[in-house]
Formats: structure tokens, sequence, C-alpha cells
């Protein structure tokens, strides 16, 4: 690995990459099947390390209507082979990233994915009405996130809720929308067929799962929030098993698998479970390069499944 700088804009810490393996997700191509989850990625910090414009796609932080302060710290503590946080979707909203961290992603060449946050219906029809016709390709639409009083969870769990706020958005633009799903139901099948039915054209999953940690010298919770988002490589299985029942009652829909990809065989095992592609999250908070670690593995290991790369290629998946 030698560090050459091939624009003033980032460091590439690895060499060039001819992508064998490209995938389609709503009619967009990704010239590999890996992105980044959003809010784990900052575009800022990361371009030191590599030119993200080669991902699959980047899924940036979460944009609410204004600027969001998040949750008060502490915020993030370790479980059993996992990460949980209660950041509280902090961000600097919707208009710094129109003129900030989005064209600078766009300027690279990036395939950009615009991850959408609210606290009420309005809220999320504000930062949609304003991402409508800008450069962004897809938006996400976080309906699953439990780290919010409001919104978030609360809409993702309810798939009357869901249908109501997505009759309201998918009017508003052409552009393809993901809408991101919670693991925190019993049946993730109700929520998925409730946005498909109403407008979404891709489904992302899965969230965190909501958990808790206790200091045993206090007897309180670690995080200031009390609880918080599970993430990381114990909730693997929670997030291939939501992708596997999804893809079984929806098998049309394009699906975008979550949670707990830190290798390319993992990544692959979400591929088998119907996805169409995937994103890696927690991975990436401690190896900033894991997401393209994860690319770069995943291509190869597509070399020796050509059935699964061609169906990939064509915009479809292994079920
Ligand atoms: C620190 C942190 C911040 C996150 N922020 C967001 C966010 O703003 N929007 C969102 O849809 N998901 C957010 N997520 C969820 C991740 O995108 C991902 O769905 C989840 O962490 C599971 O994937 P992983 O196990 O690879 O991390 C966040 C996760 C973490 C760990």
């Amino acid at each position: 690995m030698t560090a050459n700088t091939n624009s003033n804009e980032h460091v590439n810490l690895y060499e060039p990459h001819e992508w064998k393996h490209s995938t389609k997700v709503a009619g967009v191509t990704w010239k590999n099947p890996v992105g980044t989850a959003s809010g784990t990625f900052q575009y800022a910090a990361v371009r030191w390390f590599y030119d993200v414009s080669q991902l699959g796609a980047v899924c940036t932080k979460g944009v609410s209507p204004v600027p969001w302060e998040g949750n008060p710290s502490p915020r993030t503590t370790e479980g059993p082979a996992s990460n949980l946080n209660a950041v509280g979707l902090q961000n600097p909203g919707v208009d710094h990233y129109l003129v900030d961290d989005l064209p600078k992603l766009k300027k690279i060449g990036a395939t950009v994915i615009a991850n959408v946050a609210g606290h009420c219906d309005e809220d999320y029809c504000e930062v949609v009405a304003k991402l409508a016709d800008c450069d962004a390709d897809m938006l996400e639409i976080n309906v699953s996130c439990p780290n919010v009083t409001h919104g978030g969870m609360s809409v993702g769990t309810d798939p009357v809720a869901l249908s109501k706020l997505m009759d309201k958005l998918r009017p508003m633009t052409d552009k393809p929308m993901i809408v991101k799903l919670t693991p925190n139901v019993t049946d993730i099948t109700a929520p998925a067929r409730s946005a498909v039915e109403h407008g979404a054209d891709a489904l992302s999953m899965i969230n965190t799962l909501l958990g808790m940690r206790l200091n045993i010298k206090t007897g309180e919770p670690i995080i200031a929030n009390r609880t918080g988002g599970v993430s990381g490589p114990a909730v693997l299985p929670v997030g291939i098993a939501a992708v596997y029942r999804v893809r079984t009652v929806l098998p049309e829909v394009p699906i975008i698998g979550i949670g707990g990809i830190d290798t390319g065989e993992k990544a692959l095992e979400y591929l088998y479970a119907g996805a169409n592609a995937v994103e890696v999250g927690a991975a990436a908070l401690f190896d900033p390069v894991a997401p393209l670690r994860v690319a770069r593995e995943l291509d190869d290991l597509l070399d020796d499944r050509p059935e699964l790369a061609a169906k990939l290629a064509a915009g479809q998946t292994w079920r």
C-alpha cells in the first residue's frame, strides 16, 4: 500500500482499482456493491485515507431541516462484539449539506445517497423538498433511529404512520427513494410492505437494535440517553435474517443489506440472502478504510461466482 495524492481533494492510500463487478439499485448503477452506512462516514476525515468515489455509494449522515445538536455525552460505549451509540442524529442541517458535503462528494465523482432525518412528518417533508432536485443520486429516509424521542423509529415501527409519511414524500421528488427499516419490530415484513406499497423504490436494513449498558460501580446507565443503538459484528445475523425475510415476501424490491459487515465474506452472505448491495457501518469507526477493503475483498470473491455477479450487474438478486 503506497500513499499517492491523485488530486488536491484527497489522499489515496490505495492504488487505483479497476472494479470488475457492479450492481444496480433502483436503476442507479454502483461501481461495486459496497457503500458506507449513514452516520459512520465523514468525508472531511475519510478523504485523508482513500478516494471515497471508489465506493459503490457514499451514504451520508442524516440531515434535518435545521442543525441538530444530538444527545448529551457520553453517547457511545461498547458491548460484546458491538458498539452502542446514542448520538441522536447530530448534524449541521440540510442547507449546510447542500453547500458543503454534497458538492464536495459530487465533485470527486461519488455516487451519493442523502440520508433524511426528522422528528415529525413536516421535518421529513422540509428536507425532501430541499433535496428534491439536488445532485444526490438517491435519498434514504431514516425511519429507524432508536435515539430520538420523536420521528425516527416511532414511524418505522408503525406501518400506518409510515404509509402516511410516504404518501407525503413520494410526490415530492422523482429521485429513487430508499426507506431504511428498523429491526426493532416483531415482523419486519410489515413496514417493508407498507413502504413499498406507498412508493419506496428500495429498502435498506437494518438500522441499530435498541440496547443498553450499565455502569456496575454506580448502577446507572453508561450513556446519557440511557438506551442506544447496537451495531457491529454482533448484529450480523439479525441483518441477514431481515434481508432474507423481506426478500421472501417482496421478490422484486431492491434491498441494501446493512449490519455487522467487516469483511468481503460477510458482504457476500448478505448478497446470498437476497440483497442487491450492502453498506458498511461501525467497522469504519475503528478502521476508516473498512468500506473500501470490504469492496476489494468482495470484488475478488465475485470472480468465482459469475452467476451471482451477472445477476447483480443486471439489477437482479440471488434469491
Ligand atoms: C455512530 C452511528 C451513527 C449512526 N447514524 C445514522 C444516521 O444518521 N442515519 C441512519 O440511517 N443510520 C445511522 N446509523 C446506523 C448505521 O447506518 C447502520 O444502519 C447500523 O450501524 C448497522 O450497521 P453496522 O453494524 O455495520 O454498523 C448510525 C450508526 C452508528 C454506529
